[in-house]
């Protein structure tokens, strides 16, 4: 039987059903199975080898969205978040998208830039000529710091520099273009940038400061596309109300920057359960929105002639297969196993489906019944846990502060009280 993200009734199976039936479709082993299954710690060595000062692990829960077709593959998406309502939402959001064909995608050679800060020029533009003059004998420096890279057909590739104008007078920014192929990069860049400027020092007769990589990865770009028949959505009132919502982003930088954390919350919860440096997305999806000069929203949403619901999203994707708590960190190496993808390149591209489904679950909702009801009746299983709800009653309760719109602690204990009441001991 073809492989199918579509598991109908997922959501109401209990986790350890839900586990065996990913193990399938990822073909997990028993021991990575059982590795999930207690996956509420961390091994000590491995959280002390992580990070300084390790004393604990901080347990986030890991779900995993379904019904994602991506260029035609089947996708099942890990997702680690302490929000409710964002895997449900960006499960059926894909399964909306899926009756439009799925998602299709695209994405940029994955190169990343590092920036070499030169002060205290007698004279900027004369030291920006000089550099440019040199760039063979800068990008040979450069690429001897990593033959590995070289040998998978990354590496420098190519030199800019810019001069811009500071407090502190002018100063050219010399510019490396690194092709990463499937790391994130940040080492390879960070090495080959402070590698570099002895030598543009000694060209320029400058000083150089700052030698790091740039988040704002805009030669690392990833690219996701759907259409939306308006019946999967609810009819053309619906198509409109997100149309309206899209424009609205786009021209106001209040609504923009919710729109687009909407977006995030899909895109940093499979970077969490991935491993993968979620500061580095959202420093890069920020400062890619306000690129012109003004804040505006990552994605486009519009009406076409059929009346159909047509969504694009672009922004940059650094992330990598190799390197970082990727490869060390054993639940992060499942979720990769479980996501399935091949390259940097394809996972860079999951990702801006999935921020793109995740922000058509929020449009949707916010353009018909608004936010609150789907929020409110996930948000309920947690208010009936503070309250003290276990097992069965967890729902029970929920369901009832739902019915009666009074989602709240007190309500919950006492809706539970009467409960144990009436449960035998
Ligand atoms: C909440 O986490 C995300 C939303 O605010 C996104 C949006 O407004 O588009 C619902």
């Amino acid at each position: 039987m073809a492989k199918t993200s579509v598991i109908s009734g997922f959501y109401k199976l209990p986790p350890k059903e839900r586990l065996a039936l990913v193990a399938e479709f990822a073909g997990l082993t028993p021991e990575e199975t059982l590795l999930l299954e207690q996956s509420s710690s961390l091994p000590t060595e491995v959280g002390d080898h992580m990070i300084e000062n390790f004393i604990g692990v901080f347990p986030e829960p890991l779900g995993v969205a379904v019904n994602f077709q991506i260029n035609g593959k089947e996708y099942l998406i890990p997702m680690a978040t302490e929000e409710p309502s964002v895997i449900a939402a960006a499960s059926y959001a894909a399964k909306m998208v899926r009756d439009g064909g799925g998602f299709q995608t695209s994405s940029t050679t994955p190169v990343m830039i590092g920036q070499i800060q030169v002060a205290k020029l007698k004279d900027a533009n004369s030291a920006q000529t000089t550099v440019l003059a040199a760039k063979d004998q800068i990008l040979k420096k450069a690429n001897e710091q990593d033959p590995v890279l070289n040998s998978f057909g990354g590496g420098a590739k190519d030199l800019g520099a810019k001069v811009i104008d500071t407090t502190l007078g002018p100063m050219l920014i010399v510019e490396l273009y690194v092709d990463c192929r499937d790391a994130m990069g940040a080492n390879a860049v960070n090495t080959m940038a402070e590698a570099v400027a002895p030598l543009i020092e000694s060209l320029t007769g400058g000083q150089v400061y700052l030698r790091i990589i740039s988040n704002l990865a805009t030669r690392r770009l990833a690219k996701a596309w759907c259409v939306v028949p308006k019946e999967a959505l609810g009819g053309e009132a619906v198509v409109e109300g997100i149309a309206y919502a899209s424009v609205f982003a786009e021209a106001d930088p209040y609504r923009g920057s919710t729109h687009n954390k909407g977006a995030l919350n899909g895109i940093i919860a499979v970077i969490l359960a991935t491993g993968n440096d979620h500061r580095a997305i959202e420093a890069g999806a920020h400062a890619y929105a306000a690129l012109n000069g003004k804040y505006t929203s990552l994605s486009r949403w519009t009406k076409n002639s059929s009346g159909d619901l047509e969504g694009v999203i672009e922004l940059p994707m650094a992330v990598g297969l190799i390197g970082g708590a990727v490869k060390t960190h054993p639940i992060a190496k499942i979720a990769m196993k479980i996501l399935g993808v091949k390259s940097a390149n394809e996972f860079a591209e999951v990702l801006a489906a999935v921020g793109l489904a995740q922000n058509l679950g929020a449009l949707r909702a916010l353009a018909s019944e608004g936010i609150q009801r789907g929020h409110m009746s996930l948000h309920a299983r947690n208010i009936a846990v503070i309250a003290g709800a276990h097992d069965s009653q967890i729902d029970t309760v929920a369901e009832q502060m739902v019915r009666d719109r009074k989602v709240r602690v007190d309500y919950a204990k006492e809706i539970l009280a009467e409960l144990n009441k009436n449960t035998p001991p």
